[in-house]
């Protein structure tokens, strides 16, 4: 069931190559508005920060803050109305197989009528390995992410928490170098959501991906994040970026209860909560 039952298997093609600045993403003086006239709406304005090559970097912010605009942004689903988005110093102008994207709704995301093995296979790039290394490749992470047993399994046939552990395996076989997750746990009950956080810190430190990871929850933005972005709203904006001094790896009881963790809490909830 776990991740991270897993070890041992991450082969030297599968380590990214890193940006050489140590910049995954610059987003410099992006703004988003949505209509003209009496109908404009400026959802955020100005922003510019650098998510460092390898980090878990956490976006934090009330509904309509302009969260998952700025994602799909980073993805190069969208273009910002001015201001500009770069990945390892190039712009971002389409989306492409480097920056994966796990949504919260794994049940639109994934396709009823394949068994979780082939769902896994639609994110490895159609020609791109034999058919026998692309089936190795399935296999590796269906292991990694708890699913080997539910491979020939439907969608239907899983609770949320399985499901949402097939996107992410279908992400991770596009061999992303960052990985963009919107909310991807919070549909989850608390328990599966607590141990896929587990799971996916385990996951992306062994696989040495970068992460931008979206919640409403500051707890989760601080259990998992090198760095917490807090964003204000009307217009979207940086009200902070923090620090978060926390060892790892991080454990459910003992990290929620360290000085750091409450400090931080308490320094993002007066910023973002207070607002
Ligand atoms: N295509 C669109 N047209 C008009 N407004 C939009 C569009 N997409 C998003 N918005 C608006 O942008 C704001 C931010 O949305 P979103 O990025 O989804 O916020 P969040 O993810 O932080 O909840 C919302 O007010 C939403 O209505
Ligand atoms: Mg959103």
């Amino acid at each position: 069931m776990q991740m991270t039952g897993q070890t041992g298997q991450t082969d030297a093609t599968a380590v990214p190559r890193r940006a050489q600045d140590g910049v995954a993403i610059r987003v410099r003086g992006a703004s988003m508005v949505f209509g003209t006239g009496p109908q404009r709406h400026c959802v955020f304005e100005g922003i510019s920060f650098d998510v460092r090559s390898g980090e878990v970097f956490c976006i934090v912010g009330g509904s309509g803050c302009g969260k998952t605009t700025l994602l799909r942004q980073i993805a190069g689903l969208q273009r910002p109305t001015s201001g500009e988005i770069l990945f390892e110093g190039a712009p971002v102008t389409a989306p492409s197989r480097e920056r994966a994207i796990v949504f919260q709704d794994y049940g639109r995301a994934l396709l009823p009528w394949r068994t979780v093995r082939a769902n896994v296979r639609l994110g490895i790039s159609p020609g791109s390995v034999s058919r026998q290394d692309a089936e190795a490749e399935v296999t590796r992470l269906l292991a990694m992410t708890g699913l080997a047993a539910a491979a020939e399994k439907y969608p239907s046939e899983l609770s949320g928490g399985m499901q949402q552990r097939v996107q992410i395996a279908r992400c991770l076989a596009q061999r992303p170098r960052l990985l963009l997750m919107d909310e991807p746990f919070g549909a989850l009950d608390a328990m599966t959501r607590q141990s896929l956080q587990d799971e996916l810190l385990d996951l992306v430190a062994r696989e040495g991906i970068t992460v931008i990871f979206i919640t409403h929850d500051l707890e989760e933005a601080i259990y998992l994040g090198d760095r917490v972005m807090g964003l204000g709203a009307n217009p979207g904006r940086i009200l902070t970026t923090l620090d978060i001094a926390l060892a790892r790896p991080r454990h459910q009881l003992t990290t929620r209860e360290a000085a750091e963790f409450i400090a931080r809490r308490h320094q993002l909830h007066q910023l973002i909560v207070g607002h």
